[in-house]
């Protein structure tokens, strides 16, 4: 995450979208060397041109800051190559089908990566009747805890909101369920693939 636009991001974009560095300077009514100072580093754009720059460069304010552009071009998304992010602030959590720059409380949220369950996170699934119970022997305290289950199949989402105090387990409908998740608010993402 870059704590504001670089130069070099502004290059990459500009050529990608096969611009000069006069075509871009005069869409923001400044000069072409003040673009060439930005590209090499030698200043930064003001705080109010950077909308304008965004716009000129064809992505969003928020991409154009993460210096991440977001590309789908496969709109029916395979539901299992989605990311969650979880916001460490206030504990919002997002799963995106396809690619995003996502953000929470002001801050860059990378996608998290799923690692397969340890001893400490061990997802233990059962079948009953037409559901997985899905439960961890984890601690649940406020400190500590399971804050969710997710269980992702090439449909959708089921998704379980969990709290400390509470059990570290819930219930799924098996139907064509792949993976299961469980998110620890100190150790992050484990899966487990049925
Ligand atoms: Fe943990």
């Amino acid at each position: 995450m870059n704590s504001y636009v670089t130069g070099a991001v502004i290059r990459r974009l500009r050529e990608a979208k096969g611009m000069t560095q006069e075509e871009l300077a005069d869409r923001l009514f400044v000069s072409s060397k003040t673009v060439s100072k930005w590209e090499t580093g030698k200043g930064y754009p003001d705080i109010s041109l950077l909308e304008p720059l965004a716009a000129a460069l064809g992505i969003s304010l928020i991409e154009l800051v993460s210096g991440d552009t977001v590309r789908n071009k496969n709109r029916s998304a395979n539901m299992f190559k989605g990311e969650f992010y979880v916001c460490p602030v206030c504990g919002n959590v997002i799963r995106a089908v396809g690619q995003a720059v996502v953000s929470c409380c002001g801050i860059m949220l990378p996608p998290l990566e799923p690692e397969a369950a340890d001893a400490e996170h061990e997802i233990r699934a059962e079948i009953s009747e037409d559901e997985y119970y899905v439960s961890l022997a984890h601690p649940m305290s406020k400190g500590h805890y399971i804050s969710f289950l997710a269980a992702v199949s090439d449909q959708g989402v089921q998704f379980i909101k969990l709290y400390p105090e509470g059990s570290a387990d819930g219930r799924f409908k098996i139907s064509r369920v792949r993976d299961l998740y469980a998110y620890c608010n100190r150790h992050g993402l484990f899966r487990l693939r049925v």
